[in-house]
């Protein structure tokens, strides 16, 4: 994609027609918080109220999102919250993998401008989007990958999967073993954030992965 600036990527995404989505759409849902920030989480897809109110993350899941961003003494003013889709799938239905590609410019250039040091994907969708593979989530989850976003270009992201907070919800909320998962990952959030930013390498490491290729 030819575009210079984030402003130029969300200007044509708040436009988009390239697949089917664009029909059933109430509103396209760019990203919320502070792209000066660190920190980035990326869901799967907007639901109904954020298809209303072109935000991410604002109905129930979004609030188990804010409680767990607050017990580790952040707010969506410390983070950017983006989707690997930016519009809603009809009765939230899983997004097709044509719908994926067809956003996948968008998400690829937050993630090239926003330069976060930290991506956090919520869930299989997310995750195999950022990893560049078909990870199982409740495999990979609370795990630390670095990885160069973009690759070949020296600048290494950590990569922290965990469980997507809707399906928390669904799983049992506050008693359940995924709930708990959830906490241990923040902390482990926490802990990444806390560290050291490391220097840029004065040169691009010569190993690239095939994987990371395509996803740029
Ligand atoms: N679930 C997501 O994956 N994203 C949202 O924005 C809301 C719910």
């Amino acid at each position: 994609m030819t575009w210079q600036t984030l402003a130029e990527a969300r200007d044509e995404a708040l436009g988009c027609t390239k697949c089917r989505l664009a029909g059933g759409r109430t509103q396209v849902v760019w990203m919320d918080g502070n792209p000066e920030a660190p920190l980035m989480f990326v869901g799967e897809a907007p639901g109904f109220h954020e298809d209303r109110q072109g935000l991410p993350f604002v109905g129930a899941a979004g609030q188990l999102l804010d409680t767990m961003l607050g017990s580790i003494g952040l707010d969506r003013s410390r983070c950017t919250i983006c989707n690997v889709i930016k519009c809603r799938p009809p009765g939230n239905r899983d997004p097709m993998p044509d719908e994926i590609e067809a956003c996948r410019p968008y998400l690829e250039a937050q993630l090239r401008f926003i330069k976060p040091r930290v991506v956090v994907t919520l869930g299989n969708f997310a995750t195999r989007f950022v990893l560049a593979k078909q990870v199982s989530i409740s495999r990979v989850r609370g795990q630390r990958f670095e990885i160069e976003v973009p690759p070949g270009q020296g600048r290494v992201v950590t990569v922290i999967p965990t469980f997507h907070p809707a399906a928390v919800l669904h799983g049992g909320g506050n008693a359940s073993p995924a709930f708990k998962a959830l906490q241990d990952d923040f902390r482990l959030i926490a802990s990444v954030l806390a560290e050291p930013v490391p220097e840029a390498p004065a040169e691009a490491p010569a190993v690239e992965t095939a994987e990371q290729e395509a996803l740029f």
